[in-house]
């Protein structure tokens, strides 16, 4: 239903949430992880007749709010399934931001022994501080895809505690500071952040642009 909406509003691309846990399955989309993927594979098919690109995300690739530690087999499964059904890139999701990279490199080999590295994307939040290393880890075994939020944004109602995702104004400056080009320009982005924190009259999660505030200021 949520896609034939979608469809009607005149999407270009659509989204499914799957999860690595069980339990966080259940209390985030109320189904079992084999209850969601078959949906998925009704949403992935009809999506492929109407010429419709779908991304897939898993979520709790390394911790679960629930289940505590999530095995990487257990990732590898789902991400490989989101893969055959036909999504175009399958997002690794930390949603609780547990993960170090002594448990990211683990999980990223046993995704990447079963999908291939192009088709990838970490999504890392930064809650206990490890977003930009976990980045940094996934850059160097050759993914190219990283999610993030302006000013660290976001978060999930179904994990308590999990703050927003790493601020794209961090994400950017490391990049940079590593020579890679990425097309942002991060005084634009840290005037969009500065927005929308105004407007939300919250302080802004980006580590980058408070420092470079403070510079200007
Ligand atoms: C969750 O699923 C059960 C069984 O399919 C259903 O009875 C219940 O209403 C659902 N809960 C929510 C919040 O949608």
């Amino acid at each position: 239903q949520g896609f034939e909406a979608a469809v009607a509003a005149g999407a270009k691309e659509v989204a499914v949430f799957a999860s690595a846990s069980e339990s966080f399955s259940k209390s985030n989309i109320n189904c079992t992880i084999e209850e969601s993927l078959a949906r998925y594979r009704d949403v992935t098919s009809a999506a492929k007749k109407h010429g419709i690109r779908i991304r897939g995300y898993v979520s709790c690739v390394v911790g679960c709010p629930v289940e505590g530690a999530v095995h990487p087999s257990k990732v590898a499964y789902v991400a490989k399934e989101l893969y055959d059904m036909g999504c175009v890139e399958i997002s690794l999701g930390d949603t609780i931001g547990v993960g170090t990279p002594g448990r990211v490199v683990p999980m990223l080999e046993a995704v990447m022994a079963v999908v291939p590295a192009d088709k990838l994307a970490v999504h890392f939040h930064d809650t206990y501080g490890q977003a930009l290393a976990n980045i940094l880890v996934s850059l160097q075994m050759g993914i190219g895809v990283v999610d993030s939020s302006v000013s660290g944004l976001g978060g999930c109602p179904y994990a308590k505690g999990a703050t927003g995702n790493v601020a794209t104004e961090d994400v950017v400056y490391m990049l940079h500071g590593l020579g890679i080009e990425t097309n942002v320009d991060l005084g634009k982005l840290m005037d969009a952040g500065d927005y929308i924190c105004k407007h939300l009259d919250r302080p802004s999660g980006s580590k980058t642009a408070t420092a470079l505030c403070r510079l200007t200021a």
